[in-house]
């Protein structure tokens, strides 16, 4: 049994921020950021919205598409570094917003690399025959631990969600495969130091700004253009898929800039690049389904293309997942 991608949905704040409003909160300029990132916009959050409602957003207008009943999923992963709150866990809160009364699920942490961690993880359940219906979301509202006095941070991350379900299909179609790694030696370079057990909350924690994401930028641009080529091209060869058999590639959008430099090194032409950080900044978990969005509009990724996946985050995180598009 395979497991394919059957239905997709996003959810983005309607509140814009953009690059000119930063300009009024730290020493920045639309010019650097354009030309550092490529990110022109973000959408982000008005104060009491977490990540749990724009996951359950994005899932209700899933199963509104698929013309499904909420007691029709069997498991709900959420790939998120921004939960709601510690515990319970965010799947249990998009759970209880959607009225999913037959379901289990749980979330999963890996930074950028969540959603396609998430993708992995449900198409075993798929795979296994245990399930017929997996949710996975990729949701993160960012602009909570964001310092906006920070302009090397502050200009990068937004906030969205999206949600895709999994179901069985035939040999050939849906998810090919897939090579991740995570390495433990980066979480110097990219980590929110304060909230968990090591710092839990005090005034200290708060007046020293470790609630905030904390980045050593140049050295995960670096890291995230090798490994990201590197993890995309393992997957392809060890599937015997030759590069320009990919009709289709979405990186983890964090800067345009890593982007190109990935699609070079691969040598996959131009219009076979999905980009959309102009518009979203870096939503983390939910890049990719968006991405995934943006390229359908565009009539960039049909039913039978190869799409290739690839994201590099925290902890370090790499994954690569191929697959073959099945709407
Ligand atoms: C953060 C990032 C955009 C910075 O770009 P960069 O080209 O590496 O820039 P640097 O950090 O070398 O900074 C260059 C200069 O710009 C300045 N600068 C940083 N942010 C700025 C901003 N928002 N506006 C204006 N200047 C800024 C720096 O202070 C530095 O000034 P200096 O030379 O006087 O010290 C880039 O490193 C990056 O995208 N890294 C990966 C981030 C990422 O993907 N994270 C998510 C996990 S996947």
């Amino acid at each position: 049994m395979k497991a394919k991608i059957s239905g997709l949905a996003t959810y983005v704040p309607p509140r814009l921020l953009r690059n000119s409003d930063l300009e009024k909160l730290v020493d920045t300029n639309n010019e650097w950021i354009l030309d550092r990132t490529g990110i022109e916009e973000r959408h982000v959050v008005d104060k009491g919205t977490a990540t749990s409602d724009l996951a359950a957003e994005a899932v209700k207008k899933l199963l509104k598409e698929k013309e499904l009943s909420p007691d029709e999923i069997d498991l709900i992963i959420v790939a998120t570094v921004t939960p709601d709150m510690l515990f319970p866990s965010t799947a249990c809160l998009v759970q209880h917003k959607i009225g999913a009364h037959k379901t289990w699920g749980f979330d999963l942490s890996a930074a950028c690399s969540g959603f396609v961690y998430a993708l992995s993880t449900g198409a075993q359940f798929v795979h296994s025959g245990m399930h017929r219906r997996v949710i996975v979301i990729g949701a993160d509202v960012m602009s909570s631990v964001i310092n906006y006095s920070d302009r090397t941070t502050c200009v990068l991350f937004g906030d969205g969600a999206g949600a895709v379900l999994l179901e069985p299909c035939e040999e050939g179609e849906g998810i090919i495969d897939f090579v991740h790694e995570i390495d433990g030696s980066g979480g110097a370079f990219l980590n929110m130091p304060a909230g968990g057990s090591l710092n839990p909350a005090t005034h200290e924690t708060v007046e020293k700004k470790m609630h905030y994401v904390h980045q050593q930028g140049q050295q995960v641009f670096k890291y995230a253009v090798k490994k990201m080529g590197e993890y995309s091209q393992r997957v392809l060869e060890r599937n015997n898929i030759p590069f320009d058999s990919v009709d289709c590639f979405i990186a983890h959008q964090a800067n345009l800039r890593i982007i190109n430099a990935t699609a070079e090194r691969l040598g996959l032409s131009d219009d076979k690049v999905i980009r959309n950080i102009h518009k979203y900044g870096n939503t983390t978990a939910a890049t990719i389904p968006l991405a995934m969005e943006d390229a359908i509009k565009l009539n960039k990724l049909k039913k039978g293309n190869i799409l290739l996946l690839a994201a590099v985050g925290a902890g370090y995180t790499v994954g690569s997942v191929v697959l073959r598009w099945s709407f």
